[in-house]
């Protein structure tokens, strides 16, 4: 359990994602997915909009999903290999929770959709935080399944968008620290222009 400053530092210094094609059970507990969700649920929204969903598909509809992935394969890509639909086959039934991220952004309000979709991110992360926080690694993934029209009138209302599938389980395999961009790369300390160095 996170009680003190350190194992909060230590969590957020340590999360790092699983390939969910790696992943094994057993999934999070209704009660710990619902806990997961609450604080994914919790992501900086300008304006209170919630612009973000999480439709999760339960174990026994991941062969409804495998049905939806073989059919969509079908209609959206004729030059698909059987090793497609394989992978769809086992994409649909990778082990662990699976939650759908929608992206349920308002048009032509003032708070502009982009802020939106950043809000939606901040979703994600959330959700693998929390997702790390109880014990799990998450895995978000995207892939044609997030940009298939078919796909996504199947899982999302008008007007929504899937941001990603993301897996909760336990790693299959260990999982290894990946390269992270030097912060000298990424943070610079701005050099305002010299007019605005005069009053
Ligand atoms: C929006 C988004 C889409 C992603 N889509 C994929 C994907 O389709 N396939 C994949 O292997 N990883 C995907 N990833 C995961 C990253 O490739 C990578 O595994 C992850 O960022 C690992 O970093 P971490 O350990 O800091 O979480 C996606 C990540 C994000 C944020």
């Amino acid at each position: 359990m996170l009680n003190d400053r350190s194992s909060l530092l230590a969590l957020l210094e340590t999360r790092r994602s699983a390939k969910p094609r790696e992943m094994v059970g057993p999934a999070p507990t209704p009660d710990e997915l619902e806990r997961m969700l609450a604080i994914a649920a919790r992501s900086p929204d300008h304006g209170n909009m919630a612009p973000w969903r999480f439709v999760t598909i339960a174990d026994d509809q991941r062969d409804a999903l495998a049905r939806l992935l073989h059919r969509t394969l079908a209609e959206e890509d004729p030059s698909a290999t059987p090793a497609h639909y394989e992978k769809a086959e086992q994409f649909a039934h990778y082990s662990g929770a699976l939650v759908v991220l929608v992206s349920a952004p308002v048009e032509d309000h003032k708070i502009p959709v982009w802020e939106q979709q950043l809000s939606c991110g901040a979703a994600g992360m959330n959700l693998l935080l929390a997702a790390h926080a109880l014990g799990y690694v998450a895995g978000w993934v995207t892939g044609w399944q997030a940009y298939s029209k078919r796909v996504r009138a199947a899982l999302c209302h008008p007007g929504e968008r899937i941001a990603g599938f993301i897996f909760i389980g336990h790693p299959g395999t260990e999982i290894f620290e990946r390269p992270r961009p030097l912060l000298e790369r990424v943070w610079r300390a701005w050099s305002p222009p010299q007019e605005l160095l005069k009053p």
